[in-house]
């Protein structure tokens, strides 16, 4: 049999890129081999990758010289960045540009860039409907990736613009699941309005990942934009109560009462929904979930996901 290309994998331990390795190592007849990269090839989920039959390596995006390294002889390399490690848009700008720059010097012949709309584009920083935020940024974990497109364009390197959706995994380990309120009944809190939002499995963007990779030349210089469906929150709470078998009802709030909430990042988060309310139209419209079932034929539906997952919500 023929050499299989390599694909090296950022964040093979984690959502994306984990569902991508997955993806490549469940189907032994394809074209393609995983490269893992990680900060530490002893974890367990480095393990486990490796026991699926993938080359773990240790890298680190902050480290420009391991990044090379991991590149080295690939034909493919899934980028993407961990905003949430570190709250830090000029880091993540820093991070995309070194993937980018070691996937030009290693003569990568297809990089995907896990990016998202620089929302400043839509919203100029002299718009007051939103606080701009860190200087200069309205929604800093999209409006880095976005800035960052450039660095895959500049550099001349291959590359498919993936643009991915609201993971619904946040309803499981980010904290954005239903809560019991004072009446006792389960609210859906978000500032959507009735705007629909594109959402989308975790694991299936690394299935489509490989999909845009199986795909090739065709994709490449393309912007891909992928989500399972498109639901408003009073949808969400519907198809949430048949899965959890008891009532969840969807508490619409201001973007401004939800950047009140606190937490590290609401502010950011508030922007972003905002971002994708107001912007309804256009948001939606760069998602298709055919286009995404096109490269994954088994992209899940919000109820699929919730069939897999509803009793992985922490709810009281
Ligand atoms: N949550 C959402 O709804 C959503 C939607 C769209 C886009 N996003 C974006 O998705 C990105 C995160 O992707 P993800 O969810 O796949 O991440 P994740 O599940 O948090 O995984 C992060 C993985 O990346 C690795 N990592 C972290 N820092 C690293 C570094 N300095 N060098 C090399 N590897 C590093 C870690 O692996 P090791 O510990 O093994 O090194 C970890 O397993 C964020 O930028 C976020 O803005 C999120």
């Amino acid at each position: 049999m023929s050499e299989k290309k390599i694909i090296a994998v950022v964040g093979a331990t984690g959502a994306q890129g984990g569902g991508l390795a997955r993806a490549i190592l469940s189907d032994p007849g394809g074209e393609f081999a995983v490269r893992a990269l990680t900060r530490d090839p002893t974890t367990p989920a480095a393990r486990e990758l490796a026991g699926l039959g993938a080359e773990v390596v240790r890298a680190d995006v902050d480290d420009p010289a391991s990044l090379r390294s991991a590149f080295r002889g690939a034909h493919g390399a899934f980028c993407v960045t961990f905003f949430w490690a570190h709250l830090s848009p000029e880091r993540e700008l820093t991070e995309a540009r070194a993937m980018a720059e070691a996937a030009r010097e290693t003569g990568v012949r297809h990089a995907i860039w896990s990016t998202l709309e620089d929302t400043r584009k839509w919203v100029p920083l002299s718009d007051p409907r939103m606080p701009t935020l860190q200087g200069k940024y309205k929604v800093p974990h999209l409006d880095a990736k976005g800035e960052a497109d450039a660095f895959f364009a500049a550099a001349g390197v291959p590359t498919t613009y993936l643009l991915t959706s609201f993971y619904w995994d946040n309803f499981i380990h980010f904290g954005m699941g239903p809560k019991r309120g004072p009446d006792g009944q389960l609210a859906l809190t978000l500032p959507m309005g009735n705007a629909k939002l594109p959402g989308i499995a975790a694991e299936d963007i690394g299935r489509c990942a490989y999909g845009v990779f199986r795909k090739g030349a065709d994709l490449v210089g393309k912007r891909v934009g992928i989500a399972g469906e498109h639901l408003t929150g009073a949808e969400m709470a519907a198809v949430m109560s048949r899965a959890l078998a008891q009532p969840v009802r969807y508490q619409d709030v201001s973007p401004d009462v939800y950047r009140g909430f606190g937490f590290p990042g609401a502010d950011d988060l508030g922007n972003m929904f905002q971002f994708k309310r107001d912007f309804e139209r256009d948001y939606c419209a760069a998602r298709n979930p055919e286009v995404a079932r096109s490269l994954n034929p088994s992209l899940q539906t919000f109820e699929a996901w919730l069939a897999r997952n509803a009793a992985r919500i922490p709810i009281d």
